[in-house]
């Protein structure tokens, strides 16, 4: 089966600091699949080069068995992989229903002819009050998007994943800055939202991994010293010994 996702031996170098040294990943299409491993590991930095915000030194980076590796990050989500960041990327002062209508409206851009777009609107307002309810923010609809609260706002970046029609969702920390009950609900709107779709996330609340991921892949230093189940990455003697144990080396 051709992978989803998949890289080849990526390498990155920040001036004289190399902080990936030839990753392997390979994700099939639906998984869900976390990413786990120390700061500054390199993780974000791996996301960035996937989605295209920068480039690899070494390696190559297909989706759905496509190059993306030299892509400008808009081509690479015209081709359906979606990236959230650490911070949320809402148009603050758009109401919340707006901000999922221009995230369609972009999507549906691609796929039709300008003089197409007027009869297009209802397509566009029909899939973001789909994703509105799918994402639990219908009571919010009209309200600014810049005044809902922190894992509101959270909720609605990964609705303008949804409503942009990503098949391939990149997730960094989704739940960093919640509460042990908000991060739960988050865990599992992203797992209710995402079905069917392919989810590479970097998670450190290992229930949350647990409660999500079909395989976990573990980065240290810049090198994927473990795949696996999440049963068995916990079992994983060298994973604890770098990672998961309390004796985190960064
Ligand atoms: N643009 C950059 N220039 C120089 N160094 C960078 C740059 N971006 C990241 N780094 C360094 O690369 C290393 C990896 O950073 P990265 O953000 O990928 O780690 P991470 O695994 O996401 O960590 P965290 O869990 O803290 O988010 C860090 O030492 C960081 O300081
Ligand atoms: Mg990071």
């Amino acid at each position: 089966m051709i992978p989803a996702l998949a890289v080849y031996g990526v390498e990155k170098r920040f001036g004289a600091t190399q902080i990936l040294r030839g990753v392997d990943l390979a994700i099939e299409p639906g998984e869900r699949h976390a990413l786990i491993g120390p700061n500054g590991a390199g993780k974000s930095t791996l996301f960035n080069l996937i989605a295209g915000g920068a480039r690899p030194n070494a390696g190559r980076i297909d989706l759905f068995g496509a190059e993306i590796t030299r892509l400008a990050p808009a081509a690479i989500t015209r081709r359906g992989l979606a990236r959230s960041f650490q911070t949320t990327s809402v148009f603050a002062r758009l109401s919340v229903f707006d901000n999922l209508r221009c995230a369609a409206m972009l999507a549906e851009r691609d796929r039709t002819r300008w003089w197409q777009r007027f009869s297009g609107s209802r397509t566009v307002d029909a899939r973001a009050d789909q994703v509105l309810e799918a994402v639990g923010l219908s009571a919010r609809r009209h309200i600014q998007a810049g005044t809902l609260s922190y894992a509101e706002q959270r909720a609605l970046d990964l609705g303008l994943a949804l409503a942009g029609g990503a098949h391939t969702l990149l997730l960094d920390e989704p739940t960093a800055g919640m509460n042990r009950a908000e991060a739960a609900r988050a865990i599992e709107l992203i797992r209710a939202t995402t079905a069917g779709r392919t989810l590479l996330m970097v998670e450190h609340d290992m229930d949350a991994v647990f409660a999500i991921a079909d395989r976990v892949s573990v980065l240290v230093q810049g090198r994927i010293i473990a795949t696996g189940t999440p049963a068995a990455i916990r079992a994983d003697a060298a994973v604890r010994a770098a990672y998961l144990g309390d004796n985190v080396r960064t």
